[in-house]
């Protein structure tokens, strides 16, 4: 396995491959890698001749406010699980080297980002866009994986990659969770003991939506309500949102009449957590 950090030779050795015929999937991360990107990089594993890891903290998709010095980093580690999936290829540049001083152009999706998230995190999906476009052109990719749990971003990059006719695939993959139901993700590190219990909330709240759902419940209240019910019942430090969304617009849904996406994030103790279900009335039934 190759750990570049310079973006040339990734290039390069992107190149050859590409000269060999090959395939080349990537997937991108922030590092501190657990069994959600695992499951990601099997994924490119079997959509690609060659698999490129991005591991690297975006500065860019920080606010100021935000934990972009507290976010977990052990790429001795990550190198390691890469090593053990078979990886070809890790790419982990410095912020220099991705981003010049005098950096200037940015790629602002402005419809999907608005909502959900971005309501919240206002230069978050501007930060997630430049970087990826920047690392489709570095790695060569002809494919790139993207979870599930972070749908927005998904459907995000999936808009920037139509847009802008950027000439790779999107590949979205399922949301992996613990064993209780709690999304996998690296900021789960930062949960106490008792935070992480009361974490299971967002899980629960959207299991109980589920299964009203499935129970023919279609009003866009009630299934919030169910999420929001478990958030207050552990006294969450903060609800970002508890919505119901039309998939393709990501704008508010009435009902749950279509392909929805029942969308949360919340603060437990000082950690923000998201975790999401989708909700498909629109699949024609057997
Ligand atoms: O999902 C993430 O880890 C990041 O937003 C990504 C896609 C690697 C861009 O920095």
């Amino acid at each position: 396995m190759e750990i570049f950090t310079q973006s040339a030779a990734l290039k390069t050795q992107a190149a050859a491959w590409k000269k060999a015929g090959e395939t080349i999937a990537l997937v991108p991360t922030m590092g501190y890698l657990h069994e959600g990107h695992l499951s990601l990089i099997r994924l490119a594993r079997q959509n690609g001749d060659r698999v490129v890891v991005s591991i690297f903290v975006n500065p860019t998709q920080f606010s100021p406010t935000e934990d972009l010095d507290q976010y977990p980093r052990d790429f001795a580690r990550d190198a390691q699980l890469c090593q053990q999936e078979g990886v070809d290829a890790i790419f982990h540049p410095a912020p220099e080297e991705m981003y010049a001083p005098d950096f200037s152009c940015w790629v602002q999706e402005e419809s999907l980002s608005q909502t959900l998230c971005g309501a919240f995190r206002p230069i978050h999906f501007r930060g997630v866009c430049t970087v990826c476009l920047k690392l489709f052109h570095l790695s060569l990719a002809d494919v790139a994986v993207f979870g599930m749990k972070d749908a927005q971003q998904l459907l995000v990059i999936q808009r920037m990659v139509r847009d802008l006719d950027v000439p790779i695939r999107i590949l979205p993959a399922p949301l992996v969770r613990e064993e209780d139901g709690l999304a996998r993700s690296s900021r789960n590190k930062y949960l106490s003991p008792e935070e992480r219990i009361r974490a299971l909330a967002l899980s629960r709240g959207l299991r109980l939506a589920g299964e009203a759902f499935r129970q023919g419940e279609r009003d866009a209240q009630r299934l919030t309500g169910l999420v929001r019910q478990e958030l207050e019942a552990v006294q969450a430090e903060k609800i970002d949102y508890v919505e119901l969304m039309d998939r393709s617009t990501l704008r508010p849904a009435k009902d749950a009449t279509g392909h929805t996406l029942l969308a949360v994030a919340a603060y437990i103790g000082k950690t923000r957590l998201i975790d999401n279900l989708f909700l498909d009335d629109a699949t024609p039934r057997p």
